[in-house]
């Protein structure tokens, strides 16, 4: 696929205090944007970072045919880009398409427009330790028309972000009874734009009680624990690392798959398994539950200090550098920046 390329006239490089990242606030200088209709891809083109113009009717804003995706690239020592699994998050965005009745992206749009662009906006990888570049593809549908049915059109677009850390400090998140983020049957597994809306009430609600997140549990009955919305969540009870299951209602996260990977390499016992949260907070009382941490791309592995469930707060030990989480944190880390060998194929170099 031939994408053409048109350069900014001047680099915003030297606006971005690269020593104080925050997450998602600075946008590197050029984006890919390519666009569906008449039943293919066409006119795939990297240009300036900036405003694009749509029409009020607009399909997507209406009823919700956005889906997105979250990966990085990191700056090795040697000064390479590696990104870390994208062919991994190209699935995934193909799958969420699928579900949306969205048309899929092919590889080399995909990999191919996110290849050229990080080569071009090569010096908005940060080199400095903890930060990356968020890489985000996403999708929406462009017809100007209010009934509700597919579209025909959309565009595909891909930006990147200087990022630092997403949580700075090990989170306080509180077990939610009430809402639901997805059901059986639903859009879930989907990184669709409409599952994150949602979060964002109960999310609040639990901010103003003074914690960080959400532990979202399933829908039918309010007893298992799903996922963080921002992140999948991940435990070590009796030395064995437990997790949700995958399915309809949980992200099937890369993070989340790595760490599973590199606990079986390291012959930690695996459970994907139902986990109630009645068990998970006994559990936290007696002392069967040693750990708990979030797994994404976003979040890297954020460690959980305070779980809250009916009101009372259930403190997890203080972390310690033998804990397992502290050390898949630091072989991701290491995959990631290439100081160590890439022994599962899990790195793309540009
Ligand atoms: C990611 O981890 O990349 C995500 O998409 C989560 C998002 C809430 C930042």
């Amino acid at each position: 696929m031939q994408i053409t390329i048109q350069k900014t006239p001047k680099s915003r490089l030297s606006e971005v205090d690269f020593d104080n990242l925050a997450f998602g606030r600075s946008f590197a200088d050029h984006m890919l944007v390519a666009e569906y209709a008449d039943g293919e891809w066409k006119s795939a083109k990297i240009q300036p970072y900036g405003p694009l113009s749509y029409q009020p009717a607009m399909m997507s804003i209406h009823y919700g045919q956005a889906i997105f995706e979250g990966m990085k690239a990191y700056r090795s020592k040697k000064g390479e880009v590696l990104v870390f699994r994208p062919e991994e998050n190209m699935k995934r965005f193909n799958k969420s398409a699928v579900r949306m009745c969205m048309p899929e992206v092919p590889e080399e749009l995909f990999l191919g427009g996110l290849k050229q662009l990080i080569e071009l906006d090569n010096a908005w990888v940060p080199e400095k330790e903890g930060c990356s570049l968020y890489i985000r593809p996403f999708m929406f549908a462009t017809d100007e028309y209010v009934g509700v049915s597919p579209s025909t059109t959309y565009k595909f677009i891909i930006f990147n972000c200087p990022v630092g850390s997403y949580y700075s400090k090990p989170l306080r998140v509180r077990v939610e009874t009430e809402y639901i983020r997805a059901a059986k049957g639903g859009v879930g597994f989907a990184k669709n734009a409409g599952n994150y809306g949602g979060s964002l009430y109960p999310t609040v609600q639990a901010n103003k009680a003074g914690y960080d997140q959400i532990i979202w549990t399933d829908a039918a009955t309010h007893q298992y624990v799903e996922e963080a919305g921002t992140m999948n969540l991940m435990f070590i009870i009796n030395g064995a690392l437990v997790t949700a299951p995958t399915g309809d209602t949980i992200l099937d996260g890369v993070t989340r798959k790595s760490v599973i990977r590199i606990a079986q390499d390291w012959g930690v016992e695996v459970q994907e398994r139902l986990l109630s949260v009645k068990e998970l907070v006994e559990g936290i009382s007696s002392g069967a539950v040693t750990e708990a941490f979030g797994a994404g791309t976003a979040a890297v592995i954020a460690p959980i200090q305070t779980i809250g469930f009916e009101g009372k707060d259930y403190e997890l030990p203080a972390r310690k550098d033998s804990d397992f989480s502290a050390k898949v944190f630091n072989e991701i880390s290491q995959i990631r920046l290439g100081e160590i060998a890439d022994t599962r194929g899990w790195i793309y170099k540009i």
